[in-house]
């Protein structure tokens, strides 16, 4: 079974996807078999940060059922053997009214590959879309500039993932699904009270989804200038989240990158000793040692 772990952001343009492909080539390059799974629907473009302009097949021939086999659609990159690109899809019908379970089917097949590691790509933003493939997955990171804004985006992404991973949590029992669909929580405070008035055994389900969330962060464009209070920001979801955060690394804002994405291919590929490069490379290995340690 293939290890999940999904990238997203609250806000756009932050480096996902130049990230997700930088992850995904350095964990091959140190001997994973690594799929790399374009899920931001409606804006997948990861396939172009490896120059391939039209990939023949798509996740819209996955979910439309013209093929039955993702691995059918799984494409083969020139740039490491170890590692294969599963192309995005465009903003179908079909695609932007996925129900929960066909979510559910995706992220199956996705651990079924013959793979040891797949890293998902997800759109920026908190759709349900968003949301649920971010939590799908077995270990989420964010990713975040300095800019106020994407801070302050970063800060809602977590809050909803949370929220909304307490209310998937009770999507098993009946009741407590009735008691909750249909309504609009601001805060955790909020699901929890209400999980708590229906039954004690509720409140326990909750926390404990709440307990064992532990979000991941990267910190991208960093200069001497940009920076991000970390510790701030931690107590703040401590707080009003009741999760944890843990930052998983730094990365410089860097023209290599821009020079990468150029040049079609991932900047630890063209410019290894780079700084961005550097950083990236430091990422990966302390993503490794989180997947070795168990799940708490
Ligand atoms: N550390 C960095 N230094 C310099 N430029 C960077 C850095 N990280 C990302 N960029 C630039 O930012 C651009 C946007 O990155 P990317 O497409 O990965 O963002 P994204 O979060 O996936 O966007 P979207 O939300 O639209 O999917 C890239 O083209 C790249 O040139
Ligand atoms: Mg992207």
């Amino acid at each position: 079974m293939a290890t999940i772990i999904s990238i997203a952001s609250g806000k756009g343009g932050v480096g996902k996807s130049v990230i997700a492909a930088n992850l995904a080539l350095l964990l091959a390059k140190k001997g994973k078999r690594v799929t790399l799974a374009d899920l931001d629907i409606g804006g997948a473009d990861i396939h172009i940060l490896f120059g391939l302009m039209n990939p023949p097949l798509t996740l819209t021939d996955f979910l439309n059922r013209r093929v039955e086999r993702l691995e059918d659609i799984a494409q083969a990159l020139p740039v490491h053997s170890g590692l294969t690109l599963i192309p995005g899809t465009g903003d179908t019908l079909a695609t932007a009214n996925m129900p929960y379970a066909k979510k559910k089917r995706l992220i199956r097949h996705l651990k079924n590959l013959q793979s040891d590691v797949v890293i998902v790509d997800i759109g920026a933003g908190t759709s349900y879309h968003a949301l649920d493939f971010f939590l799908m997955a077995d270990h989420h990171v964010a990713v975040a500039t300095p800019d106020p804004t994407s801070v302050l985006d970063l800060y809602r992404f977590i809050k909803l993932a949370a929220i909304r991973r307490v209310l998937v949590s009770f999507l098993a029992r009946g009741a407590m699904a009735d008691a909750l669909s249909d309504r609009d929580f601001c805060s955790v405070e909020e699901v929890l009270e209400v999980a708590g008035q229906t039954d004690e055994a509720s409140r326990v389900v909750a926390e404990t989804a709440l307990r064992t969330f532990h979000p991941m962060l990267i910190l991208n464009r960093l200069s001497g200038r940009a920076h991000v209070n970390v510790a701030a920001l931690k107590k703040l979801l401590t707080e009003y989240i009741g999760g944890d955060l843990t930052l998983l690394g730094e990365i410089p804002d860097d023209p290599a990158m821009e020079r990468a994405v150029r040049g079609y291919l991932p900047v630890v590929d063209r410019e290894p000793a780079a700084p961005a490069a550097v950083a990236l490379a430091a990422i990966a290995d302390a993503l490794l040692t989180r997947m070795a340690c168990p799940a708490s």
